[in-house]
């Protein structure tokens, strides 16, 4: 399949590791010049140098997108050294803080808004007159299953600021439809070789087996270019009739009891 992708220039925030890393491997196997983002230099520059080698070219800027000022130099730096912007995916993104509503403080729920759902909405802002002038343009978040189900959700500010991602998805989907810009929104189920879960699994491989068994009718985790798959496939025109939805991307994953999930 001819996913037409070749020269276009897509970004991803926090592409240095785990999903979005996955997700930048695949667009630069499409022929896309492809920027990442990310606040540890180390990271990025291993992750440029690997893209690198696939003959694309490659953008890495060092920016902490959870400010505003991070999130202009993350969007400015890449379109002035790729040349606009024809695809941006959200897909920074973690949780701060505990479970508990009653003991999570105020600054790790705005931690936790700032990341996952301002930033989204600011890289937006800031992408969609790029996109404007090619006069076209996709834009995939990057939510997670914790977004629609209460009983799946890491963490009440984590689930929450997701929930208002997939949310928000439709809403700005009806408003950029008037510039041929599509919108969609991808939820990961708990995906492997990611920090989180890689953590889990090496501090507790008891617990974690008994959540793979419990949790998981496919006996597995799934893989970060599962989750790439999908976003390449939306953001390009083969995806032209898919708008404003939710895709997720979970392994049929279960709902377990919350004590039996990761100790975090
Ligand atoms: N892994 C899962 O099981 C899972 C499940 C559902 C949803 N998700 C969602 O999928 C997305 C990717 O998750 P992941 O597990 O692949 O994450 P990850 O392995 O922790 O990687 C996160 C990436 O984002 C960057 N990043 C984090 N905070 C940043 C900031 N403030 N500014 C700039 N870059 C930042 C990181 O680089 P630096 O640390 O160097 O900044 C890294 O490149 C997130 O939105 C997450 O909520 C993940």
């Amino acid at each position: 399949m001819d996913l037409k992708l070749q020269g276009k220039v897509v970004l991803i925030s926090g592409g240095s590791k785990g999903i979005g890393l996955a997700t930048a491997r695949a667009f630069a196997d499409e022929g896309a010049s492809v920027a990442i983002c990310g606040r540890t230099p180390a990271d990025l520059q291993a992750a440029q140098q690997e893209l690198s080698r696939r003959g694309v070219k490659i953008a890495a800027v060092q920016a902490d997108i959870s400010t505003p000022a991070g999130a202009a130099k993350f969007i400015d730096d890449s379109a002035s050294q790729l040349g606009g912007i024809d695809v941006l995916v959200n897909n920074a993104g973690g949780g701060f803080g505990g479970r508990s509503v009653l003991t999570t403080t105020d600054e790790e729920w705005q931690k936790t808004y700032d990341l996952n759902l301002f930033q989204a909405v600011r890289l937006t802002r800031l992408a969609v007159p790029h996109m404007q002038r090619k006069g076209s343009g996709a834009i995939i978040n990057v939510a997670s299953i914790s977004g629609w189900s209460p009983q799946l959700a890491g963490t009440p500010q984590y689930g929450s600021a997701k929930a208002a991602l997939i949310f928000l998805t439709e809403r700005i989907a009806l408003e950029l439809n008037q510039y041929n810009i599509r919108v969609n929104v991808v939820s990961p189920g708990s995906i492997q070789r990611t920090q989180g879960w890689d953590r889990f699994k090496r501090e507790n491989p008891a617990a974690f087996d008994r959540y793979v068994r419990d949790g998981f009718p496919m006996g597995r985790l799934g893989n970060p270019e599962e989750v790439a798959d999908v976003i390449v496939y939306l953001a390009s025109h083969r995806a032209h009739w898919i708008n404003g939805r939710h895709v997720p991307v979970d392994g049929l994953e279960q709902p377990v009891p919350v004590h039996e999930r990761r100790p975090w």
